[in-house]
Order: C-alpha cells, then structure tokens, then sequence
C-alpha cells in the first residue's frame, strides 16, 4: 500500500455516495491504469471547533488541536508560496504526506488512561497535562525534565517550539479493516517536505508511543493548485 502515479481522496459525508464514486472509477476504462492499493477512512466525532477541524482517533484521544486556528494560517502552512523557488505552476499546490499506521489497540487498551496521556502528552479531550486549557500553549521550560509532560511524549516531540510549530497542517482518518488492524490513516499538507513532515518525523523517532505503531503504507503526492478548494480540503468549510 505504498506510492503509485495518482491519488485519488474521495472525501464526503455519505458513505452510499462515496461508494458510488469508487465504483464510477472502478468501471472507467482502465486500459492504461490499475488501482494499486485503495483504503476506507472516517472521522468519528468530525467537527470544527475555535477555528480547528477535530475528530476523534481510533485510540480515544482527540486530534486537531495543534492545527491553526485561522484560515490564512492554515494555508501560509500548506500551500507552496511564489518565492520558494518551485516553479509557477507549482505555486499554490501543496505536498501532501500519506501514512498508513496501524496500531496495536490491544496492548494500547491495558495501559490506563493516565499513561496513555503521559504518551501522548494531552488528555484525552485535549487539555495539556499541566493544567493549561487547551487553546492556549503550555511552557515546557518550566518543565525541563518532562515531570508533567514526558520529554518522549508525542506533542512534546512533534511541536517542541511552541512559538514555532511545525510548518503543516494534519487532516487524518481513522480505519479499520477487521481483524484487529486499525490505525490511521496520517495525512497531512505542507508547503516545504523537509520543513514539514520529515523534520516531524525525525523527532518523532524516540517516541513512547513508537512501540505501538507499525507504518505499513502511505506516500508523498503533489496537489496542484486548486483555489478555494483548499478551504474544503482542510475543511473550513464543514
Ligand atoms: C497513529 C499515529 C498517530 C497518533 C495516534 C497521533 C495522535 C496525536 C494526538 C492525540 C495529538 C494531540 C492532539 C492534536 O494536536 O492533534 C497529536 C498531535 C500531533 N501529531 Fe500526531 N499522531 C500520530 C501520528 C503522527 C505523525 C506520523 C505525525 C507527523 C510526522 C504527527 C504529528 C503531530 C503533530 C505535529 C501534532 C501537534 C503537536 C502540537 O502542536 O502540540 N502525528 N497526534
């Protein structure tokens, strides 16, 4: 479940009509293409919250809170701007970063939810574990040996600077194919890879929940531009 020429994200709030546009594609002429790999994805609890797109993961935990706020934010972070050095018409796109992740919910449910937090580094409702309401930052300084919130927690890792937080913008899914494989389905845009989801990424290596994960798909894909869409693509627009 890995790469191919083309992705295709078929995004909707009924599940009859999605179905019915994958069987469209399906029955195209497929003389010059195959599907490579293909996966069903929902957002449970989907919703937009203080400006942000939430839902909640298979894993009882909310996810969105580390997203901008605003709009214009959100696409500063995602779309290639003019003076990056890409070509024109390139400006405008976005890269976007797809990662199948499977997760182990069975060892994951026997820890309590106090260690669950502690591995992720929020509640599950998204409140930060010293206290700090959720929309506004927490000061890990005041924390430097990671008492309150581990030094190998997920938010502590992927978001260090508070002031500077990773250049990308996350929109993931939730899947379940029975048989005990769940996990997500980790997509996200940004304007730059490097700056993006691989600096992420690398500080995520030595993460608590690492020992949970097993990547077992995913890509890298250009958007080319497409304008207001956008506003769709990350969901402002419900
Ligand atoms: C199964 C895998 C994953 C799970 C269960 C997970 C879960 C979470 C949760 C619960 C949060 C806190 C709420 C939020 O801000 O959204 C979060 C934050 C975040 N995650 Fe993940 N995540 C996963 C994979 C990834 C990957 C692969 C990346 C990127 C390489 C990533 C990057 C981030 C970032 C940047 C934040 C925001 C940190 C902040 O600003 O505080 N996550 N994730």
């Amino acid at each position: 479940m890995s790469h191919g020429d083309l992705l295709v994200h078929i995004v909707g709030n009924k599940a009859a009509a999605i179905r019915k546009a994958v069987e469209r594609i399906r029955n195209t002429d497929s003389a010059h293409w195959t599907i490579r790999w293909h996966i069903e994805g929902s957002r449970p609890d989907n919703r937009v919250e203080d400006g942000r797109s939430l839902a909640r993961n298979p894993f009882h935990f909310t996810e969105g809170f580390g997203n901008p706020d605003t709009e214009r934010e959100s696409l500063d972070r995602a779309l290639i701007p003019s003076d990056q050095n890409e070509p024109q018409w390139a400006v405008g796109g976005s890269y976007q970063v797809v990662r199948i992740i499977r997760f182990a919910t069975d060892l994951w449910d026997k820890d309590s939810v106090g260690e669950q937090e502690r591995i992720v580094g929020r509640k599950r409702d998204g409140r930060w574990l010293d206290g700090t309401p959720v929309d506004e930052q927490p000061n890990f300084a005041t924390d430097p040996t990671g008492r309150l919130t581990p030094l190998d927690s997920h938010v502590r890792l992927a978001a260090p600077d508070r002031r500077n937080p990773p250049p990308i913008v996350r929109r993931s899914y939730s899947y379940d194919k029975g048989n005990d494989d769940k996990g997500i389905i980790f997509s996200c845009f940004q304007r730059d890879l490097a700056q993006g989801f691989e600096a992420v990424q690398k500080r995520l290596e030595g993460e608590s929940m690492a020992k949970y994960l097993l990547t077992t798909g995913g890509g890298y894909f250009f958007v080319p531009p497409h304008g207001d869409g956008w506003l769709d693509a990350l969901s402002y627009s419900g």
